[in-house]
């Protein structure tokens, strides 16, 4: 089954969002650049403002946002498509990005970082195409410090009115779309303890949202996590 630009999207497993990103990559900035840029404008801008330290980009796809980073931050990006990391190291390359750390081929559901790696985490336009949401929120907290910042931006499916309806009949075309049109905040918000402090609603039309949140990690986790640093 092939999804609306080409990728074979039969179920949102693993292999299928490797493949297609596979066949999205070489169009991915002309298809998605300007349309999802109001989002990593906005997100970066937040970042810029509040942030220290190692920043760690989750699904980074072709590096979009990393030219408008603060430069005094370090910035950490992964995502499991080979194809849309090399043209991030590209870009890295010719802008001279010296802030950016790392770009690494790692699923966000299995981070390979140790705790409390980083200050901030960010998550722009991934959470409805992974597999396992929940694994995704999870391993965002997990890495990132107590009280540190984990910024989502994502397209939340709404429960009633018009564009509720559109959003579940879209929802039977996931496997073809590659992302979920029906995902709802509350539910992905319940796999995990995050604060969220402010909310933004960006353009087109207002569809998607950025999330700033604290992450507050459970007592118990974090004297867990404090533990075993010891
Ligand atoms: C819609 S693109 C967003 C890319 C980028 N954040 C942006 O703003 O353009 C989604 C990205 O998430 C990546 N991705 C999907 N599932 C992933 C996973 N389990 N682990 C890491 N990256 C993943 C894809 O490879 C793709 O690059």
């Amino acid at each position: 089954m092939k999804n609306v630009i080409g990728g074979a999207l039969s179920k949102l497993d693993k292999q299928s969002v490797v493949t297609a990103y596979r066949r999205q990559a070489p169009i991915y900035d002309i298809v998605f650049g300007v349309l999802l840029h109001p989002g990593r404008i906005g997100t970066v801008k937040l970042i810029n403002q509040t942030a220290q330290g190692r920043v760690l980009e989750v699904g980074v796809g072709t590096g979009l946002s990393l030219p408008r980073y603060r430069k005094d931050l370090r910035i950490v990006g992964i995502d499991i498509s080979d194809d849309m990391l090399r043209l991030a190291r590209q870009r890295t390359r010719e802008k001279r990005l010296g802030n950016v750390e790392a770009l690494l081929n790692m699923d966000a559901e299995q981070l390979q970082f140790d705790d409390n790696s980083f200050d901030t985490v960010a998550a722009m336009y991934v959470a409805s195409v992974v597999p396992h949401p929940d694994r995704l929120m999870r391993e965002m907290q997990r890495v990132c410090k107590p009280g540190g910042d984990i910024f989502i931006v994502n397209h939340f499916a709404e429960d009633g009115g018009l564009r509720g309806t559109i959003e579940r009949r879209m929802a039977a075309l996931s496997h073809k779309l590659g992302w979920r049109p029906d995902f709802k905040l509350a539910p992905f918000m319940a796999h995990g303890t995050l604060e969220i402090l402010a909310r933004y609603r960006e353009p087109p039309l207002g569809l998607f949202t950025i999330l700033h949140c604290r992450n507050e990690k459970p007592a118990a986790v974090a004297a867990e996590q404090e533990a075993a640093a010891d």
